[in-house]
């Protein structure tokens, strides 16, 4: 056993993201295939504590005090902040280790492991809220919601679980601007999710991004990172390619924007995806994770406002799932069902995006997966006519 396990460790150090992912998944299936019907059942009787108690570690500040100790901390250290009764304490870091979120080293000490550190940032701590305060509502009342509405699917967004949940009439967005502690929560884990990988490989911007010179106008904007939240993905891009610095533009909503500090480089602007676009003719509208927090008339109304404001030389970059026809990644799966429960979204199969781009008036003119594991793809979308 312990050789099959440092030759897995040994194939995880060479691999790429997405290579990892697949280690994981076949490890998964190893899993779910050897665990008897007692662990089966045992399992999903912890799924509802899980969440839980993540979120309850974070308000007791286990993992950032963990985090911040060079040395393991003992059960009293750790009830010290919180001022908690040691005994209770002692059962929650039991559960915490026993979970893997932290690591027991003797007779009531622990100290951080690599699951920990992900837990202490504010990154991590905004899943555990959202998780729990906002999906974790959603999804006691999703099964009711269901049988009330005859287990049809949701094509509406002020018509889901999440209304139910919160008795509003809002919709989600509508509802996370007036709880702008909830939006926050959200909006790190957004950040949770930043990265580049999306670029590796994607020819169509490396040329594009060549043509910059140190003489282009700073008015000439080439990247609109469009409902972009806090701009973390025009700042991995910053950091990717210097000569776009000056040439970014971030928009959102005027509650997210406004509460940003300045982002060197990126030019921040309040700008509602459902008026206009008011950036004429820049290269690239990059959307992330956006169309599929949407039903297919909001998401053909948003790629409408960008195509009116669209040049020739324009691009839209959708980036997000293109769903296989079958063997779709947990993630994947998962994210889909979160967008139907909360915001009427969906994620979409290559049929269903052809279809709404040409709804929109647009064609897809290019899949670029940089995902493989998890089907996410930058879909390249041009003007039908021009
Ligand atoms: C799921 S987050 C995606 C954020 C970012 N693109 C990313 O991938 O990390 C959706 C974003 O859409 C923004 N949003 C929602 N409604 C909007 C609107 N009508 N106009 C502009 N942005 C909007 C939200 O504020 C949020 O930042």
């Amino acid at each position: 056993m312990e050789s099959i396990v440092s030759q897995i460790y040994a194939l995880v150090e060479s691999a790429d993201n997405v290579s990892r992912l697949s280690i994981q998944r076949e490890l998964q299936k190893v899993q779910s295939e050897i665990q008897g019907p007692h662990d089966t059942l045992m399992a999903f009787g912890n799924s509802n504590l899980l969440i839980a108690m993540l979120r309850l570690a974070v308000d007791l500040r286990v993992f950032r005090q963990l985090v911040k100790s060079q040395h393991p901390l003992t059960v009293a250290n750790l009830a010290k902040p919180s001022n908690s009764c040691l005994e209770f304490m002692e059962r929650v870091l039991r559960y915490l280790a026993a979970n893997l979120m932290i690591q027991e080293t003797g007779v009531n000490e622990y100290r951080a492991n690599n699951v920990t550190y992900v837990l202490a940032d504010p990154r991590g701590e905004g899943i555990a809220y959202h998780g729990f305060d906002v999906f974790g509502p959603v999804i006691q009342v999703m099964p009711n919601f269901f049988a009330e509405n005859k287990y049809q699917d949701i094509t509406s967004n002020i018509n889901t679980p999440f209304q139910k949940a919160f008795n509003t009439q809002l919709t989600c967005f509508e509802w996370l601007v007036q709880n702008p502690k909830h939006f926050e929560s959200l909006q790190k884990v957004m950040t949770a999710l930043e990265g580049v990988e999306w670029t590796n490989g994607f020819s169509l911007l490396e040329e594009e991004v060549k043509k910059i010179t140190p003489t282009s106008p700073p008015e000439e904007t080439f990247f609109v990172d469009v409902g972009g939240g806090h701009g973390h993905q025009g700042i991995q891009l910053g950091k990717k390619y210097p000569a776009l610095l000056g040439h970014l533009v971030l928009q959102d909503l005027p509650e997210t924007i406004n509460r940003l500090p300045p982002i060197e480089g990126v030019k921040a602007q309040a700008a509602d995806f459902f008026q206009v676009q008011p950036i004429i003719g820049a290269n690239f509208y990059y959307l992330r994770r956006i169309i599929h927090d949407w039903p297919d008339k909001e998401a053909v109304v948003i790629l409408q406002n960008i195509a009116s404001a669209m040049t020739p030389k324009s691009r839209i970059l959708v980036d997000d799932v293109v769903l296989p026809d079958t063997g779709a990644h947990w993630q994947a799966a998962m994210a889909d069902l979160s967008m139907m429960f909360c915001f009427g979204g969906k994620e979409r199969t290559t049929r269903q995006w052809n279809l709404l781009a040409d709804r929109a008036g647009l064609r897809i003119e290019q899949f670029h997966t940089y995902a493989a594991t998890t089907y996410t793809a930058i879909l390249v979308m041009a003007l039908k006519f021009e």
